[in-house]
């Protein structure tokens, strides 16, 4: 029983969560790591982000480490852009095969509004256990780390994960 996180993140939020997950979770974990992305601030992040999100944009992938039909768990995590998932993930998406039994979402968004983009993933990867939805994690810890932990009691409890 092997579970796998992978995500993408530009600011660190998706990461945050992926990390605090995976402690619990006893998960791997596989940054996804784009050839392009926008700058890390400033109005060109959101221009550029976003229009790359808006327009599907799909960058080449620095090569995964893991291999993720060794996986019966994996969990996808990824930031809003522009109310959709970012390139790195629609890349992702386009070169996988999900065939992992069980499939997790949570995504990041500075609204908390996330329902949007965590319907266009399930559509892609399939059936979903559950997903979870995190606002700006890394400024409001105190109001998400209880989040994030009650999403890996319900991974923990849906009983695919033997720790
Ligand atoms: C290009 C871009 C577009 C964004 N669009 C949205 C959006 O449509 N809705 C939203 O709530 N947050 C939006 N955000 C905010 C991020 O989803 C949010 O800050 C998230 O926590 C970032 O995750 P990360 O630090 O892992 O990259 C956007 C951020 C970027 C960089």
């Amino acid at each position: 029983m092997k579970t796998l996180i992978v995500y993408y993140s530009l600011n660190g939020n998706c990461d945050y969560v992926a990390r605090r997950l995976a402690e619990q979770i006893s998960a791997d974990l596989e940054a996804l790591r784009p050839e392009e992305e926008p700058p890390k601030s400033g109005g060109m992040m959101y221009a550029k982000g976003g229009w790359s999100a808006l327009t599907h944009r799909t960058p080449k992938l620095a090569a995964l480490s893991r291999d993720l039909l060794a996986y019966d768990t994996v969990i996808i995590g990824a930031p809003v852009w522009a109310g959709t998932y970012p390139p790195a993930v629609g890349s992702f998406l386009k070169q996988t095969v999900f065939k992992a039994p069980h499939l997790y979402l949570f995504a990041c968004s500075s609204s908390g509004n996330s329902e949007k983009m965590l319907k266009q993933l399930g559509k892609k990867v399939g059936t979903v256990s559950a997903s979870a939805s995190f606002k700006d994690p890394l400024k409001h810890q105190d109001q998400e780390n209880a989040a994030i932990d009650a999403f890996a009691q319900t991974i923990l409890k849906d009983g695919s994960i033997k720790l």
